[in-house]
């Protein structure tokens, strides 16, 4: 079991842009008796209702918007510069094809209905709280957003409650 340690959200020392946006994440939820995980590299973290959220966007033909659909709950791993071929490997190829976690050697583990990976050095243990689909009619800058979904995919946007955060000690 790897040593992972509980800290507040407001503890977090990571820079959010570095983290999401370089470093990347991994969306993980359970699949049946199993998990199923992707990577994200768009998102955030803040304050919503008074709490610590993640803002997560899948798009609808992904694998995992499923099991997204079907679950409470789900996590946003971190890993270290190590792992880049496996996130990489994570965010070309598909849950419905091959099973990633394997391919990649990643050791799941379940908080609740939480699948995380062993080998990550932080997760985000997230709780949904709100789901809505990003459409046409509010887009604002057009230029700026619209060429994102010429194939009319629109990510869905989950504000989920952050839980738990666990650091490797
Ligand atoms: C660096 C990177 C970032 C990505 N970010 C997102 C994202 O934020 N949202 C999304 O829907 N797909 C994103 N993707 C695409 C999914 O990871 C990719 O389509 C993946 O194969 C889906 O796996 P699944 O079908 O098992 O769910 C990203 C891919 C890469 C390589």
């Amino acid at each position: 079991m790897a040593d992972f340690i509980e800290i507040r959200p407001n503890e977090l020392t990571d820079n959010p842009f570095e983290l999401i946006g370089k470093d990347w994440a991994l969306v993980t939820a359970k699949n049946g008796e199993g998990c199923n995980t992707m990577t994200a590299s768009w998102g955030g973290v803040g304050i919503m209702w008074n709490k610590p959220v993640a803002f997560t966007f899948i798009r609808p033909q992904r694998f995992t918007f499923g099991l997204m659909e079907n679950e409470n709950y789900y996590t946003l791993s971190f890993f270290d510069d190590s792992y880049r071929r496996q996130l990489q490997f994570c965010g070309t190829k598909s849950g419905r094809d091959v099973d990633k976690i394997a391919e990649c050697g990643f050791t799941p583990v379940y908080d609740g209905d939480a699948p995380y990976f062993e080998e990550a050095r932080l997760v985000l243990v997230c709780r949904k709280l709100y789901a809505q689909t990003l459409n046409k009619e509010s887009i604002i800058s057009e230029k700026d957003v619209l060429p994102q979904y010429a194939a009319n995919d629109y990510h869905k946007m989950y504000i989920s409650e952050i839980v738990k955060v666990l650091k490797k000690g």
